[in-house]
């Protein structure tokens, strides 16, 4: 039983998420003029040999912290599989991917979906906020003992996943229309990677692999670049697979999760094509416009997710060395999906698709159309080449229309 105090107070705490907030700009006359920072590459050959990488070095420096290197081999355990999971529909696997010189992760639990008789199919790679359970409807699948954000909606109680959890998620894992378009999944909760509080560090990857004591996680990375890890080992496993075609992997996220899309897909270029949903401020978003969110009120609400040096830009863009065009041109050449939602103002949709628009020199250097259009396109009308973009009708979510334009371009570029 909701007491009602506590109810009313969550009802106006969801409200507020989708009204525009006091002292927080939409007005497209008042986001300021900062130019972008030069891209600086006038060759592919020079792209790749050395502007990537030091724009790279910049995100690691600026935004997301340095991934550590030096961690030690992951583990693969494939701790059950289902040949007929969903009505037949897909073999399920779980593996345990864990740090055998890093003990104190606890490692974190991969759920895969390969559609049966399709023969090593590409492969979506994604995190989710609520645990497989949340994400599949199929109620063997075990239910996460970790940490969780509160949330009454979804039935968190105590930090804790309740058997009300299930399925949750499900409307943003569309599973049967992913797997019927001949795609596998594979899936994990980000809390078993860092637990997503400012003390998650503490209990997770980055304290585990900290190199001289806790003290200097902080300032090596942040939450986003310990998820992103997490992506890239998901990837690991997926090369081990020979029901998977490792070749072919995806890389997808919503929102911080799409933070954490764009920051794996620049960082492991394993990841074919890069797909960010929703992803905003520190995602997609263009940080020196000053629309919705901005790098002020991001890193003052999750200053985890970052390298502190980050938050030294709050109210002063101008001054950082990147902007998130680069972060989509670190994709280059290989295909990238920016999506936004036409009411998810926070994220600010013209933000995001002027990101992949200002990526556009650098996919032209490897004789690639980005956008192709100039100007951020109609409500549902996808666009785009090798950058695609949509701004889809309604809220801040994953949806099948989402899902619809990213299994054709994945199809499209890999000619499935
Ligand atoms: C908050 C945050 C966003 C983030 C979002 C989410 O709204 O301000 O930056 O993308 O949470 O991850 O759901």
């Amino acid at each position: 039983m909701i007491r009602p105090g506590l109810f009313l107070l969550f009802t106006a705490f969801a409200a507020l998420a989708q009204t525009p907030r006091p002292g927080v700009n939409y007005d497209e006359a008042k986001v300021g003029n900062d130019p972008l920072p030069d891209l600086k590459a006038t060759t592919a050959e020079e792209w790749t040999k050395s502007r990537r990488g030091e724009i790279l070095a910049l995100f690691e420096q600026h935004v997301y912290g340095k991934t550590p290197a030096n961690v030690g081999a992951p583990k693969f355990e494939v701790t059950a599989t289902k040949p007929d999971a969903l009505g037949g529909l897909a073999t399920r696997k779980f593996v345990h991917v864990s740090l055998p010189e890093r003990p104190a992760w606890q490692g974190m639990e991969v759920m895969i979906y390969i559609p049966n008789g399709v023969k090593a199919p590409p492969c979506f790679v994604g995190l989710s906020f609520g645990g497989n359970h949340a994400v599949s409807v199929e109620k063997d699948v075990p239910l996460s003992t970790r940490w969780m954000r509160p949330n009454k909606e979804k039935h968190i109680v105590d930090n804790k996943a309740t058997e009300a959890t299930r399925g949750t998620e499900s409307s943003r894992w569309p599973l049967e229309m992913i797997l019927k378009a001949g795609f596998a999944v594979a899936t994990a909760y980000y809390g078993d990677i860092e637990p997503d509080h400012a003390d998650g560090w503490k209990s997770g990857l980055r304290a585990a692999v900290s190199k001289d004591g806790a003290n200097t996680v902080w300032s090596e990375w942040g939450a986003i670049g310990a998820w992103a890890w997490g992506l890239s080992r998901i990837a690991d496993y997926l090369q081990t697979d020979a029901q998977i075609d490792g070749k072919h992997l995806a890389v997808i996220g919503h929102s911080r999760l799409g933070k954490t899309s764009l920051w794996a897909g620049a960082q492991d270029e394993r990841f074919g094509v890069v797909i960010s949903n929703n992803s905003g401020e520190g995602g997609a978003a263009l940080m020196r416009r000053d629309f919705g969110e901005t790098t002020a009120i991001i890193t003052k609400a999750f200053p985890h997710w970052f390298t502190p040096k980050y938050a030294s830009y709050a109210g002063n863009a101008a001054a950082c060395p990147i902007d998130m065009h680069m972060l989509i041109a670190l994709a280059a050449p290989r295909p990238i999906y920016i999506a936004s939602a036409a009411e998810d103002h926070w994220a600010d949709p013209k933000g995001e698709f002027l990101s992949g628009f200002h990526a556009g020199p650098v996919y032209a250097l490897f004789g690639k159309k980005g956008v192709v259009v100039e100007e951020q396109p109609a409500i549902d009308t996808p666009v785009g080449n090798f950058i695609g973009y949509h701004n889809r009708t309604g809220k801040h979510d994953v949806t099948d229309y989402d899902w619809t334009q990213y299994l054709t371009f994945a199809r499209r570029h890999w000619g499935r």
